[in-house]
């Protein structure tokens, strides 16, 4: 079995270009490997990313594409626990090596070997995508498909990185940037029973955070902070793609408080040792989350009502979707239906 197929897709042949139809030939499955029907494919910044080469690691063509839901077609045959017709979730991660300390701990996403879904492969913009069943997750059927394919890399980056950087509840807690990741994490953290501050450059956002969950809205003009909250953050999460004014939030951070990065640039940090040593504060970052995670992830976000807000694109229009994404007026993920 496992025949090879012929998948339409749409790539960037170069780096910045606008996608364009491809198609390619799927290889025979491996045991481990499915092939997916793509239901949905959410549409990530670290895409964007991808496509401009912003991280100088990008081949070409890249197709993009990493929250995915998709029906299994064809599955290999050491994938006991997966069967034809299920409907699950890809992330970021394609695989990872599975034995060693870090996979064995549950943090496969931290492990040497780690491979991404579309860095080490072709993505979910397209009618079909080969995919790692062991990292695939089964979806309930209380989760419409729409809105897991956010979950499965926003949702999961922000609720991982919050929970490593110490959330639990109780706490105060400041989200950087409300995007596909800042909407979900504001609702993360204010739904497991904290009081959520948002920074935000857009001040239509500031109502909507509040619906979202926020208890307190301060605008970011130009690189710096509009009113003067207190300091008093017990964690900070940054989910902006740019560089931040690393020092301002530093000091409103209590002590022994975090500070966060899952939004991702290619420059250096510029962090002062003094407010950190002063107030014994850390300053950390957190790259998307382990399999159990995600699992918890999904349970915690199913049970608790959170869901991304999403506008849905025909994927034929997935560069109006890209377009829109540059310019920051998605509101907040937008997710590609083929
Ligand atoms: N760590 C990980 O594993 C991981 C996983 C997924 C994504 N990421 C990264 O997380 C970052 C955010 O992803 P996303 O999908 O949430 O992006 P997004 O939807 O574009 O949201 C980013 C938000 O950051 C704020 N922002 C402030 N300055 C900006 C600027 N100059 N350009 C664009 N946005 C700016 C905006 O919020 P306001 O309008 O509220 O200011 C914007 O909505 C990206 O760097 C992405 O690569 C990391
Ligand atoms: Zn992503
Ligand atoms: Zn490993």
């Amino acid at each position: 079995m496992l025949r090879a197929m012929r998948v339409n897709a749409y790539a960037a042949l170069d780096h910045g270009q606008p996608l364009v139809q491809w198609n390619y030939e799927t290889q025979e499955l491996g045991p481990d490997q499915v092939l997916l029907r793509v239901l949905a494919c959410g549409l990530c910044h670290s895409d964007l990313h991808m496509i401009q080469n912003d991280w100088k690691s990008s081949t070409y063509p890249l197709v993009p594409g990493h929250e995915v839901v998709g029906e299994i077609v064809e599955k290999g045959g050491a994938l006991a626990h997966l069967h034809v017709g299920q409907r699950v979730g890809v992330g970021w991660q394609r695989s990872a090596c599975l034995h060693c300390d870090d996979c064995l701990r549950g943090n496969e996403n931290l492990c040497d070997e780690s491979t991404g879904l579309i860095t080490h492969g072709h993505g979910g913009f397209a009618d079909h995508v080969v995919a790692d069943g062991r990292f695939c997750v089964p979806l309930g059927d209380d989760l419409p498909t729409e809105f897991a394919g956010p979950l499965m890399c926003g949702g999961i980056t922000v609720y991982s990185g919050l929970r490593h950087a110490g959330m639990t509840s109780g706490q105060r807690i400041g989200i950087i940037g409300v995007g596909g990741l800042g909407h979900l994490a504001v609702q993360f953290a204010s739904k497991l029973g904290n009081t959520v501050t948002v920074f935000t450059t857009t001040d239509e956002k500031a109502q909507q955070a509040t619906h979202l969950g926020a208890h307190e809205v301060i605008i970011v003009r130009r690189g710096t902070l509009a009113e003067n909250p207190r300091k008093h953050f017990d964690l900070i999460l940054s989910t902006v793609p740019t560089p931040i004014p690393c020092e301002l939030y530093l000091r409103l951070l209590e002590s022994d408080g975090t500070l966060c990065f899952v939004g991702v640039h290619n420059e250096h940090l510029d962090i002062p040792l003094f407010p950190l040593l002063a107030r014994r504060r850390r300053v950390m970052a957190s790259p998307i989350g382990g399999r159990a995670m995600m699992r918890q992830m999904l349970d915690i976000a199913t049970r608790l009502g959170i869901r991304p807000t999403i506008e849905k694109f025909p994927l034929a229009e997935v560069n109006s979707a890209i377009a829109r994404l540059r310019r920051n007026s998605v509101r907040y993920r937008a997710v590609l239906m083929p």
